[in-house]
């Protein structure tokens, strides 16, 4: 695979990284409307899995025992109802920290009968670390992380090393995780961080979103915006080795 990152600074970035203190750089929640609050009261608790500190068994939250995904950072959550709609018998956990994203997929589920979505209202490594066992997940799914471009924020970006092991630990042998930005910076980290672990293996770094069998794509929000911009996204796709 041809993926190459640029040389730059991640030892140095890291040193001092306090990423393993657990404070999240996700996005600000804006005054939240009624609509919305209404949302999060009433029908968040029909689709959440609640924060925990002890494991959980997740065939409790689904009907199916279909391969399991982990979305981190769903936004407003096209992509997880992209995923949902394509693969019903998937199931999909959602995480976002962002309240006014957790309202707009609730949106976006009204009135639909999604049984395969469940939502983590939480910092999903935090979710990850302390919820699930070691390889729980088929696919980790990590659409246009905010880039956090500036070399003295470094340490907020959700991808490091750490998490990168996190992520291999995870995913059952022969899981996947499948990334996306825009970014070149952060797509060169990105690279930088997976090239540091020996458990994956990149299979893939371009293509569309959302082809797990060449099925349908879907834009993010984010991406959309990006696209206007004039940036175009790159992928990546890495496996956990047999
Ligand atoms: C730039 S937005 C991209 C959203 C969406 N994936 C898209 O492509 O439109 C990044 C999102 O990740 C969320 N996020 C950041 N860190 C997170 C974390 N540790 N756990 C869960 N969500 C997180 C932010 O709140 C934000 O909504």
């Amino acid at each position: 695979m041809q993926a190459k990152p640029q040389k730059n600074s991640i030892k140095e970035a890291e040193k001092n990284s306090d990423y393993g203190s657990r404070k999240v750089f996700g996005r600000k929640a804006v005054k939240l409307s009624q609509t919305q609050e209404r949302r999060l009261e009433d029908s968040l608790p029909e689709v959440e899995i609640p924060f925990s500190t002890d494991v959980i068994n997740p065939d409790q939250f689904f009907d199916s025992h279909g391969p399991l995904h982990m979305e981190i950072g769903f936004g407003t959550g096209e992509y997880t109802l992209s995923l949902a709609e394509a693969y019903p018998t998937h199931r999909i956990i959602a995480c976002e920290v962002f309240k006014n994203g957790i309202a707009a997929l609730l949106k976006k589920m009204e009135g639909k009968d999604f049984k395969n979505i469940r939502i983590i209202k939480e910092d999903a490594i935090m979710a990850l670390t302390d919820m699930f066992e070691d390889e729980s997940f088929d696919y980790i799914h990590i659409n246009h992380p905010d880039p956090w471009p500036k070399k003295r924020h470094t340490k907020r970006r959700l991808i490091q090393t750490t998490a990168v092991e996190l992520f291999e630990r995870k995913l059952k042998k022969g899981g996947e995780i499948w990334l996306c930005t825009d970014a070149t910076h952060y797509y060169d980290w990105m690279i930088e961080c997976f090239n540091t672990s020996t458990g994956v293996e990149l299979i893939c770094d371009k293509g569309r979103l959302l082809d797990l069998n060449r099925g349908p794509t879907v834009m993010t929000r984010y991406e959309k915006k990006g696209l206007l911009k004039g940036r175009a996204p790159k992928y990546l796709r890495y496996r956990k080795r047999l």
